[in-house]
């Protein structure tokens, strides 16, 4: 006799057990207020599903035409998704040609790279998927030796119907990459969750100052993921690497040097900085925000000397920390199934 609240309960553990879907994926919180397509927010069945096989993908050495080196080995989650290095290592040991950026928040408007040549997220992948100092192994050739997997195969076909093919494969990385969700920092807790006590007063200092119009900082790294989506040449000398950015891809001599405004979160865990990693440490960026450029061809207008002391350099910095999120770089979901990492 009593053992029956014991059964019941393992025959309602058995009914939720049917019914949860096969999927184990699950986003960090996200504050109501926080700005992000409904789509995201309310993952689907369907979505989940492509997540999940997307994130099979983006761990999987596979990728590589040596089998070496997997998305992964460039976007480490405890960087934010990127690799700390100033040019990333890839297949065959080669090297590239500009810092590996960081992923989150992919769900925004955005040409994608630093010079803004790929339109679509589901078209990043080829470029280091054709790139022979990065994976080295085209869609293509990719598709034919997914279907030489059981696990693939099963997958695909069950989540799209179809073959392993360019499609799906880009679709399921895309899925992956729109799930990564960082929307969990000290500054989102003051700005979307109401709690103003989160930040202390240097840190408030610090976004006063960025918020300022004599820095400027806020015209550019504006909006929910500081950045305005657009090309800016900052000034940074060139003589030691020359890049031209987005002039690379419009061939119009304005867009020299002008390089996609990055996203000010998660500072803390994606040193270098700046589209070569020329800059190791915060301090030196802020340094060379405070000193007026380098002058360079081009620099924009509003890069000048700023005259900041030291404590204000410090109340900058402050702030800018504050939008680390240490939930997204820990978050499980983010985790290969199987355990370790790149
Ligand atoms: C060898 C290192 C390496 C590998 C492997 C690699 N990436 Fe990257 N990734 C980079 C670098 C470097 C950039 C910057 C390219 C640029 O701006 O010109 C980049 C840029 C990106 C971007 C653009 C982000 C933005 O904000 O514009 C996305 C998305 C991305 N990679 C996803 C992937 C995916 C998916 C894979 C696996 C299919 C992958 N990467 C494999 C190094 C790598
Ligand atoms: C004219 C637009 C503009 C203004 C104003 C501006 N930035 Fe930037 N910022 C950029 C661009 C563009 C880059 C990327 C340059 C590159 O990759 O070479 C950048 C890079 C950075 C980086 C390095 C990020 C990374 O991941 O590499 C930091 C930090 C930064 N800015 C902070 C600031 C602060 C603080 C201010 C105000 C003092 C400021 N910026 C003002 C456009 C701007």
């Amino acid at each position: 006799m009593k053992w029956w609240p014991f059964l019941l309960l393992m025959a309602l553990l058995a009914c939720e057990d049917r019914e949860t879907p096969k999927g184990t994926f699950s986003l960090p919180e996200i504050p109501a207020n926080f700005p992000i397509p409904d789509s995201i927010r309310f993952l689907s069945e369907q979505s989940i599903h492509q997540i999940e096989l997307g994130r099979a993908l983006f761990f999987d050495r596979g990728l590589s035409r040596d089998s070496s080196v997997s998305c992964a080995s460039c976007h480490k989650q405890a960087l934010a998704f990127g690799d700390g290095l100033a040019f990333s290592i890839g297949a065959h040991g080669g090297s590239g040609r500009r810092n590996a950026p960081p992923l989150f928040n992919l769900f925004y408007p955005q040409l994608f790279f630093k010079d803004g040549g790929i339109p679509r997220l589901e078209e990043v992948a080829m470029a280091p998927m054709d790139d022979h100092h990065e994976l080295d192994l085209p869609l293509q050739d990719l598709s034919l030796r997914l279907r030489t997997s059981t696990f693939y195969v099963d997958e695909i076909k069950r989540i799209y119907n179809r073959e392993p093919d360019p499609y799906s494969i880009t679709r399921a990385l895309m899925w992956f990459q729109l799930s990564l969700v960082s929307a969990n920092s000290r500054y989102d807790d003051y700005q979307y969750r109401d709690k103003k006590e989160v930040l202390n007063a240097q840190e408030r200092r610090g976004l006063d100052l960025f918020l300022s119009a004599h820095t400027q900082c806020a015209s550019c790294h504006s909006g929910p993921n500081f950045t305005d989506f657009q090309f800016h040449n900052v000034g940074l000398n060139m003589e030691a690497h020359l890049d031209t950015g987005r002039a690379r891809i419009t061939i119009n001599p304005a867009d020299f040097a002008r390089f996609k405004t990055p996203s000010l979160r998660n500072l803390g865990f994606s040193a270098p900085y700046m589209h070569d990693g020329r800059y190791s440490n915060l301090e030196q960026v802020l340094a060379y925000y405070n000193g007026g450029g380098d002058g360079y061809p081009g620099q924009d207008a509003r890069i000048k000397p700023l005259g900041l002391t030291e404590k204000e350099l410090e109340d900058l910095e402050a702030f800018l920390y504050s939008l680390n999120d240490s939930v997204f770089v820990n978050h499980a979901a983010y985790q290969p199934l199987g355990g370790s990492q790149d």
